[in-house]
């Protein structure tokens, strides 16, 4: 798998693809089996936040035909609660892990990510993008002033890479890319989830107990294309993309679109190993075209006049 060995933001990765922050990133012990059986090249925590909190009423995930649908609203034990976890997975995973976190202020987002650092995280991701999460997330990611300052705090007390995770639900999402590069991010990952709802006709209730929610999965791919490619163009710093990949085409298409790395995330519901194969069918890809490594594609979509 030498093709695929490369590094990104200064980590070595075996392989260009990451779970996304969410999917079984609760425990040290589900992160530690995404990266030795599922073979990913890092892994994403869930969101960690300055204090507990248990989340969205149930149900808060659903299935849909192109996708899930979910509000779990950033259920978490707060950075104290998950120092023991991410210790564990530092100690026993065969990959990098990342601390994905979030916060209502800069200081808030420094003083979690500084509360974390005893367990040694790779790098951490700020999530200014959940979509239903009243003070958290998009209503920070939406708004270039305040990531700017989320990311610069971040920075001011951390020497690992620092990621900042995107909202697509935005006008311009090259304007919010360019005031994560400008607060010190060393990569941006795109996208988060896309506003969305589902209503019961027999009852004509909202399903979520949030009601409103976010898409993932296949339905999304082409809204997190359209962002990669943009934000590709528009910044100096890699792009990790993320959103609806779930086979090797998908990665490949999103690589060429212009993202550094791949994250997964609706796709591990369904199988674990995702990563490896994902992995194979690119080297294959790689192969057959006669790229000599993976970095050949990345942005390729764009070199074509
Ligand atoms: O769709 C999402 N759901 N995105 C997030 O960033 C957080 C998550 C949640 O916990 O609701």
């Amino acid at each position: 798998r030498s093709y695929l060995m490369y590094t990104l933001t200064g980590l070595k990765l075996k392989n260009p693809t990451i779970l996304a922050a969410g999917v079984l990133g609760t425990t040290g012990a589900s992160l530690c089996r995404v990266a030795r059986e599922g073979g990913a090249g890092a892994v994403v925590t869930k969101s960690i936040g300055p204090a507990p909190k248990t989340g969205h009423p149930n149900p808060s995930m659903i299935r849909l035909d192109c996708g899930f649908l979910n509000a779990m609203g950033l259920p978490n034990p707060s950075y104290p609660g998950f120092l023991q976890e991410l210790e564990f997975a530092k100690e026993n995973s065969a990959a990098p892990v990342i601390a994905s976190i979030f916060g209502g202020t800069p200081s808030e987002f420094a003083e979690v990510a500084e509360g974390l650092l005893p367990s040694k995280p790779d790098a951490f991701e700020l999530n200014v993008s959940c979509p239903h999460a009243e003070g958290y997330g998009a209503a920070i990611g939406s708004n270039p002033c305040l990531v700017e300052a989320v990311t610069a705090a971040v920075k001011d007390v951390v020497n690992v890479p620092v990621w900042v995770k995107l909202t697509p639900n935005v006008a311009d999402i090259t304007c919010i890319g360019n005031a994560a590069e400008s607060g010190g991010a060393d990569a941006v990952v795109a996208i988060n989830t896309v506003k969305g709802m589902a209503i019961d006709i027999e009852s004509g209730f909202p399903v979520l107990g949030n009601r409103s929610g976010g898409l993932s999965g296949k339905a999304v791919k082409p809204v997190a294309i359209k962002c990669v490619y943009d934000l590709y163009t528009a910044l100096e710093i890699p792009v990790i993309g993320v959103g609806g990949v779930s086979s090797w085409k998908d990665a490949v298409e999103m690589m060429m679109a212009g993202a550094a790395a791949v994250q997964v995330g609706s796709a591990v519901y369904d199988r674990v190993d995702v990563f490896s194969e994902i992995d194979s069918g690119i080297e294959a890809f790689l192969r057959r075209k006669g790229y000599s490594d993976i970095k050949k594609i990345i942005g390729l979509a764009h070199e074509v006049v």
